[in-house]
């Protein structure tokens, strides 16, 4: 638990660096992609777009994904209604949940806001059951408002 914030705090510092030089959306959502995968061997990490009543995949790290999500579907589009990160520790339990890979186990998806609203997503999925908790979220948040 402690290594992991400790972990999340290098991170922050790393993703800081990362952006501070290049201002282009697309470049740095994808340099952030690959050091969150990386750094915790994760099964797919990457972004959405909010794209009017849908969901659009945007950079990542890892296997093929669905490139369109409806407005409250799946784990993404409840976490966009909800306006709040959500943690799936198991994916079967979660209702309504878009397998893009039947390896996936376990989520967490946490919504990037401009004034208020969801413009963006950031989604991860583990192989394994329970990945994530709330040291995951304090961090991910964190490292998403650099964005
Ligand atoms: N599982 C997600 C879909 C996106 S993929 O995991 C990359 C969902 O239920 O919204």
């Amino acid at each position: 638990m402690e290594e992991k914030k400790q972990q999340y705090e290098l991170l922050y510092k790393q993703a800081k660096a990362l952006l501070a030089d290049e201002d282009n959306l697309i470049a740095n959502l994808a340099n952030l992609s690959s050091l969150l995968h990386f750094a915790f061997g994760f099964w797919w990490t990457g972004f959405y777009f909010v794209d009017g009543e849908r969901l659009v995949l945007g950079p990542f790290q890892g296997p093929l994904a669905c490139t369109r999500i409806p407005y409250g579907k799946g784990v993404c589009g409840s976490a966009w209604a909800q306006k709040k990160t959500l943690i799936v520790p198991d994916v079967e339990q979660f209702p309504g949940h878009i397998a893009c890979s039947s390896e996936s186990r376990s989520e967490i998806v946490v919504p990037i806001f401009r004034n208020g609203e969801v413009w963006a997503e950031l989604d991860i999925d583990s192989r394994e059951l329970g990945t994530f908790d709330e040291v995951d979220q304090a961090g991910l948040e964190k490292i998403v408002e650099l964005i």
